[in-house]
Parts: structure tokens; C-alpha cells; sequence
């Protein structure tokens, strides 16, 4: 049985990834529930208030067609930029060295008998602002390669209902261009796959993973997934990725990561000093101390000073403050407690069992 399940009263002008997103998370936060509801597919819309149907985006694009909707970019950033614990920092490098070290493993020993294609499956999970995203590029930029970067959102939302097809296309475009992968925002993908689904949007997501467990058996190259919170992978994945996990950044770390954030040029004050900072400042990840500092430079460009430890210090200060504040206003990106969990799956369950076609679930802002 199908059942629409409409998140009504969202932003009226909700950009469509976003909306990509609350829909599978919605679809994780229903899979997880204790009490599923057998033979019950959830199809899942949102929009704003009175919204019940989601608008189809786009007509079939051809297979060659949609591989040209991805471009690859040169990576942005380097190693050199990068602060990670030692330990992680040698499993990305050990992971990537497999491509050097091919024709030798594959070819002369003669293991390409046993794995035609061998690969390099990442995936990097961890908090948000913690240098997932800086790491792919960094490895990209270490092989000499571009990068092809694409969010689980986008892949499933461009044309909606084409998610498999564009994991298809994005891979084929990927190995064209001889470019790492970047599959950012891809905690869906990677989550455990349904069993016994025949309609709607769980078989839209089923789909979308199977394709992508055939293209990572094809996959010649580097391909890296960043999450934040999978609960229950795949096993499929499990098995075939090597997961990195990404930490917020002790004090040690957070010293170097100022460091590296205050140019040589950026006019400071003979007081500033990156250590002091990471001693009196701590959890903040990376991109707290990256946009602080951005912070203190225009402001110190707007009134004509120099950078001072007390205007890093503020800028930082601020940044935890309405990051704080901002992390309990919302929902995204925050695992639901046991309570919301709870709650979420007495208000799915109520409106499932309604007679009605249409159901609304409300997400009450905040
Ligand atoms: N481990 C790190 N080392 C150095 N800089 C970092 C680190 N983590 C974050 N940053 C800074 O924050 C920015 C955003 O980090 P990003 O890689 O996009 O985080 P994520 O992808 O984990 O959300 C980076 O471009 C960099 O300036
Ligand atoms: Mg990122």
C-alpha cells in the first residue's frame, strides 16, 4: 500500500535539494522506527502549506546527455593545507597509493585475475566542518586529477526519479575524465537497503543504491562519500568502503589549523599567536576558525586596522555562540533524539492510519 506523507508549511521557496534532503531523512527517520509499518510505502513530498504533490523537474535525459551535466573542477586545496591526526592522515595516503602502485600489484603479479578493476572506495564521516570536503580535493590535487563534486541531493533531485540513472551517468563521467569522485551529503545512499518495497519512494532510493553498488564493482578510480550520520550502513558498503572517521580537532590540531588559516600577508598584529588561540578556544572545528578569521579581516579591513588576538578571539567567540544557538534552533543536520524519534513515529503512524489519501506531517519551526 501507498501512502503520501506531505511535510507541509516549509518555506514556500524551499530550493530543491534541500527539499531532496528533508525527504530522505524523513524516509531514514521512518526505516529506523522500532514498529515499522509493514507494507506501507511512504511517499514523501514537501512544500508549503496546501503543498501535496512534488512537481517533476525534468523529462529523461539521454544516458551521454546527463554524463555532460557533470563537469569536473582542479581541486582547490592541497595536503598542505590539511591538519589531520596522524593516524588518519597515513590511512588516506595508504588508501590512495594503491593507483601508484597498480601496474606493479595488478598487472606484473597478476592480482588484476582476481579484481579487473581495482578501486578506492572512501567514505569520510565525522561532523560537518571538519575537512571532508578539503580532503578530497587534497587527494585529488596528490594524483594530478580533477574532481567531480556532486551531492547525494542533487543526484537524487535533478530530474526526480532519474536518482539511478544519474549515479550511472555520474560514474561513466568520472571514469571519462580520469576524475576523483566526490559523493558529498551521501548518508542516505549508503544506509541500509529495504527489503520487500514495491512502489514509491523507498524503491526510488533501493534503486538508487543498487545502481551505485553495480558502478562501484566497474568503477576504475577514486570515489569518496562524506556523511555525517549514518546510523545503519548498507553491508554491501560496509564491506566494500573504507570508512575514515573525522574528529573535531584537538587543541593540538586546532593550533596548526589556525596557523595554516593566517597567511603571511594578512596584516596582524606581533601578538597574535595560533597556539594561544587553540588553548582558549576549543570545540570549534576547522571551518569555525577558517570563517573566523575571515571574519577579522574584513573587519579589520573596514576600519582600517591590522588583525589583533583579541578581534580572532571575538570573531571565534561569536562564531561558537550562533553556531550553539543555531544547532539547537534546528533539525538539520542533528541525529533525533530517542523523545523526537518517538514522537516523529506517533505522528507518522497517526496520519498513516487515517482513511484519508493526502496526510499532512507538519515540522513545527522552531
Ligand atoms: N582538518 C582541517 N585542516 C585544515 N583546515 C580545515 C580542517 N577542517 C576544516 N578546515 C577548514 O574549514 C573549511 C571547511 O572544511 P570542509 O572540508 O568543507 O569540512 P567538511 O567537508 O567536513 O564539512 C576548509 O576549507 C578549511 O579551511
Ligand atoms: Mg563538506
Amino acid at each position: 500500500m501507498t501512502k503520501k506523507i506531505t511535510i507541509s508549511g516549509v518555506p514556500e521557496h524551499l530550493p530543491e535539494d534541500e527539499a531532496a534532503v528533508l525527504r530522505s531523512r524523513l524516509l531514514s527517520a521512518y526505516e529506523d522506527m522500532d514498529t515499522a509499518l509493514p507494507g506501507i510505502n511512504p511517499v514523501i513530498s514537501v512544500g508549503p502549506k496546501g503543498h501535496s504533490k512534488h512537481k517533476k523537474q525534468n523529462v529523461d535525459k539521454g544516458e551521454s546527455e546527463k554524463s555532460n551535466q557533470y563537469t569536473p573542477v582542479a581541486p582547490l586545496y592541497s595536503f598542505e593545507q590539511l591538519v589531520l591526526p596522524p593516524k588518519i592522515m597515513s590511512e588516506i595516503t595508504n588508501a590512495i597509493q594503491i593507483l601508484n602502485i597498480e601496474a606493479l600489484v595488478f598487472d606484473t603479479w597478476g592480482l588484476r585475475e582476481i579484481e579487473p578493476n581495482p578501486k578506492t572506495a572512501l567514505n569520510f564521516y565525522g561532523p560537518p566542518g571538519t575537512g571532508k570536503t578539503l580532503s578530497a580535493h587534497a587527494i585529488a590535487h596528490y594524483l594530478k586529477k580533477k574532481i567531480f563534486i556532486a551531492s547525494y541531493a542533487e543526484i537524487e533531485s535533478k530530474y526526480h526519479g532519474d536518482g539511478p540513472k544519474n549515479v550511472k551517468a555520474l560514474f561513466a563521467a568520472a571514469e571519462k575524465e580520469e576524475a576523483v569522485l566526490f559523493i558529498d551529503e551521501a548518508d542516505s545512499l549508503l544506509s541500509k537497503r529495504l527489503t520487500n518495497v514495491t512502489q514509491g519512494s523507498e524503491q526510488a532510493i533501493n534503486s538508487m543504491r543498487s545502481q551505485l553498488l553495480i558502478n562501484l564493482e566497474l568503477f576504475h578510480g577514486v570515489v569518496i562519500f562524506s556523511t555525517n550520520l549514518v546510523e545503519n550502513y548498507d553491508k554491501a558498503f560496509e564491506t566494500r568502503i573504507r570508512h575514515v572517521e573525522f574528529t573535531m580537532p584537538d587543541e593540538k590540531a586546532r593550533g596548526m589549523i589556525w596557523k595554516k588559516h593566517l597567511p603571511e600577508l594578512l596584516p596582524v598584529t606581533s601578538e597574535v599567536c595560533p597556539f594561544d588561540l587553540a588553548s582558549r578556544v576549543d570545540d570549534v572545528c576547522g571551518r569555525d576558525i577558517k570563517n573566523a578569521v575571515i571574519n577579522a579581516a574584513v573587519e579589520a579591513a573596514l576600519n582600517k586596522k591590522t588583525v589583533s588576538q583579541k578581534s580572532l578571539l571575538k570573531a571565534i567567540h561569536n562564531i561558537k555562540d550562533t553556531r550553539i544557538k543555531s544547532k539547537t534552533k534546528s533539525p538539520k543536520g542533528k541525529k533525533l533524539t530517542k523523545q523526537e524519534r518517538a514522537d516523529l513515529s506517533i505522528k507518522v503512524k497517526e496520519s498513516l492510519k487515517g482513511n484519508n489519501d493526502k496526510t499532512d506531517i507538519e515540522i513545527i519551526k522552531q
